[in-house]
Parts: structure tokens; sequence; C-alpha cells
């Protein structure tokens, strides 16, 4: 039957997808629109049929669309099902390419105090100096003469070496290196599949008061990979009470961000977003006992903040050495 302009549809029953019977009598005093299509998994067909979904509601109130499809009834359920799985009868998988790899772990609580009072005890205390002279670059044991950081506001501002290679038995920097390279371990298998010679070879804290701040900068290692990390060891209230969810609106001096670490991989700013580039920029909210590990590649900075109280943590750089590379090296 070949149909034209103007004609007068009197009669029309159909099987329906649903497994009725779709007959005129149902859209009796309705707008309607009928639309013919190919077979039941034509993509094009899909296509169009999507497209009159999505603009449903510029065609108004009580109006249906049916769809008639020159297939059988099973082929065209059986699409309706594939449609369902897939989309639009299309089948789609997202790639998502990777740009970075972070490791997040909680360290417990009981070591975080260990590694404190350590610290506290062995450290701190190390050079009678200490406290005398804001930024404590006069002491023996200080680590600032290797670091960008700008830690120098108060007498207790400083940056500290950690002993990680003090092997003595049972020592705290000891537990701390064995626990940092069993992360580095995991870090390597979980992103890369990697079995590697680890050593975390230096390591220092940093004790930062109200100004204190840090520079965007990467790390430095001695072989061609390695990995750094970020252990929060102390956080003052005023950042602990700062919801990280609303990092990015900084307007009307919203201190969103004081204290923050900014991590940075990548070019892209938050306007790139709109135009479908992903963000390569996240500020991280310290926690205490939260330990960061990423590459040493990975360029950071912390945020100053105001207020009372210390924001303190430990770093390390490690070596990694591929074991595959390692055996092709004989
Ligand atoms: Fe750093």
């Amino acid at each position: 039957m070949k149909i034209k302009k103007g004609d007068l549809i009197n009669e029309l029953s159909l099987p329906s997808i649903n497994g009725s019977v779709f007959d005129l009598e149902n859209i009796k005093g309705k707008k309607a629109l009928i639309s013919f299509y190919r077979y039941s998994s034509c993509p094009f067909c899909h296509l169009r049929i999507n497209e009159t979904i999505n603009n449903k509601d510029n065609f108004g109130e009580n109006f249906e669309t049916i769809a008639i499809f020159n297939c059988s009834l099973e082929s065209l359920q059986k699409a309706d099902e594939e449609h369902e799985k897939a989309n639009s009868g299309l089948k789609v998988s997202m790639k998502t390419k990777l740009a970075l790899h972070m490791m997040r772990v909680e360290i417990p609580e009981s070591a975080i105090d260990e590694i404190n009072n350590y610290i506290d005890e062995e450290l701190l205390t190390k050079d009678e100096r200490f406290g005398q002279v804001k930024g404590n670059t006069t002491v023996s044991n200080t680590y600032s003469w290797g670091l960008v950081g700008q830690i120098k506001q108060n007498e207790k501002s400083a940056q500290i070496e950690f002993p990680i290679t003090d092997e003595t038995q049972g020592s705290v920097p000891g537990q701390v290196k064995t626990i940092i390279e069993q992360c580095a371990r995991t870090y390597l298998q979980k992103a890369f599949d990697m079995d590697a010679v680890i050593d975390a070879f230096e390591a220092w804290s940093v004790h930062s008061y109200a100004g204190d701040y840090n520079p965007l900068h990467d790390h430095g290692v001695v072989t061609q990979q390695g990995l750094s990390c970020i252990l929060y060891l102390k956080v003052p209230p005023q950042i602990e009470k700062i919801n990280a969810e609303e990092q990015w609106n900084l307007a009307n001096n919203s201190g969103a961000v004081d204290g923050f670490t900014y991590f940075q991989w990548g070019v892209n700013g938050r306007s790139d977003t709109k135009i479908l580039r992903p963000a390569t920029d996240e500020y991280v909210k310290p926690e205490k006992g939260v330990l960061m590990i990423f590459p040493n590649w990975l360029r950071h900075a912390v945020m100053p903040f105001s207020g009372e109280g210390e924001r303190r943590t430990f770093s390390t750089n490690i070596n990694v050495m591929d074991k595959l590379i390692l055996k092709q090296l004989g």
C-alpha cells in the first residue's frame, strides 16, 4: 500500500513491542507522530527514535509517538533488549586515559603518635638551639638547605632531617622505612603491575605555622623512576574543619584551601573542564594519619594558613628500580 500526503488512516492494527496490539483507537483524540523505520537493529533508525524521545517535551501535551518497524515482532523485541544493554543499538565503551596514579593510605593512630613522639623527643631536641631563630635553619639537623619550603614565620617553624636510613633494630625510623617501602611496593604493583627494588633513601619533617608555605615544586631521586610521599602528622583545628568539597569556592576570602596541599599534573585549568578537558590539578585537605604516595615528578605546593597551631608533615623520597630492567642489565 502506498500512502501520500493528505491521506487519512482509518484503520491500523499492529502487534506492539510490549506484547499487546496497537490500534488507532488507542490514540483517538490525541495528536500523534507515526513514523516508519527499517529493520529492528538499524542504528540510524535508533538514532532517530532517540532524537524523537529527547524532543518529547517540544511536542506538547496529549501527544503520542508511534514507530513502525519493517520487521518481525521477535526481532524488534530482541533489538529492544540489546538497546537496553547498549546505547541506541550502538555498543559503547569509554576509553578513559590515565594521567596519574596517587595512592592514599590510612596509617593507624598509634603509629602516628609514635612518629610524633620520636620527632618531639629525638629530633626537635637534638640541637639545643632549636626554637631560638625563626625557621631553625641554623640547627645541626636542619634539612632546609635542600628544600624549597618557605617555613620561617615562627620560632618553631622548621624542616628537619629524619634519619630514615637508621637501621638500628626496632628504631622508629627503621619501622617507618618498612611501612613506606611496603606502601611503595603496593603502589607499583597496583598502578603498573611492577615488581621493583625500592629504597626510601631520604626523609624530613616539615613544621609549618601561620604564614609558612611551600611553592610549587617536584622532588628528586637518584634512580630514573621514583616515588615521593607526604604523611600528615598534625593538622590544626581550623584546617580540620574546612569542608574539602567546597575547595573551588575561593570567592570572598573563603579560605577554602588554607593549609591544603595542591597537586598539579598537567596544564588544564578550571575552565578547561567546560570544554571537556579533564582537570589536571587538585587541592588535598591534610588529614592526620593519611599518607599520600605519588611519582616524584608530580608538582605540588602547600598553601599557607592562619591561626594557631602546627601543621606537621613527614616526607620521603624513594628510589625505584624495576626488577625486569635490572634482570635485562644482568
Ligand atoms: Fe614536596
